[in-house]
């Protein structure tokens, strides 16, 4: 393998069956307190987080520089569980430059993709392996994992200058959720985004 501390071409391994790059460094853990509001069981919530600040997901990604031109790329793994109803998710975000995009390329396990325009116009595309789901510019994104029991894993390749924007997200959560009804996934209103509206 190639110094990839060096702007020459580089290549690595994707660990699919453990869930891992061959090379990364850099290490993202994101756990239950890092969720704070997400989840519409305010009460489940706040029980589970007093007996263990639960590991959501993690991403791994090879550090580049974040400037136009570059892509910036890594893998993404959603741990499976559920908090009441609501399925184990990411925080989920705008690029701070809206006008980017994203590419994802699912791996291992099952789940969606919940989108959104500003303006509130959404999109749930389905993730299972072997598919590739184009985020156009303009759209939040927050990756589900509907899985009972395994890891939601993914390849996400997006600009180096796009940056994250977790605020909207945070204050309102996205137009819709994704939760369990009789074993299955069901989309339904967020009750919290349409009051924010007004
Ligand atoms: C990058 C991107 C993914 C997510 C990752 C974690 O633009 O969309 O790499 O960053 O799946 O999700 P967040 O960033 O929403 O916590
Ligand atoms: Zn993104």
């Amino acid at each position: 393998m190639t110094d990839q501390t060096k702007d020459v071409p580089f290549s690595f391994g994707i660990d699919v069956s453990n869930a891992t790059l061959e090379h990364y460094d850099n290490h993202i853990k994101r756990h239950l307190s890092e969720m704070a509001g997400q989840y519409q069981d305010q009460e489940v919530y706040d029980a589970l987080l007093t007996q263990e600040d639960v590991l959501l997901y993690e991403v791994y990604e090879t550090q580049r520089p974040e400037v136009a031109g570059e892509l910036l790329n890594g893998l993404s793994v959603v741990h499976p569980g559920k908090i009441g109803d609501e399925y184990f998710m990411t925080k989920g975000h705008f690029h701070a430059v809206l006008e980017t995009a994203e590419v994802y390329y699912c791996l291992k396990g099952e789940g969606v993709m919940v989108m959104e325009t500003p303006e509130g116009d959404w999109v749930v595309e389905e993730m299972r392996p072997g598919r590739v789901l184009c985020v156009p510019p303009r759209w939040a994104h927050r990756s589900v994992n509907t899985s009972a029991n395994e890891d939601l894993v993914f390849f996400f390749v997006y600009p180096g200058h796009s940056g994250h924007d977790y605020g909207a997200i945070e204050k309102t959560g996205f137009r819709k959720l994704v939760v369990e009804r009789d074993g299955k996934p069901v989309i339904i209103d967020n009750p919290r985004w349409h009051a924010s509206r007004g």
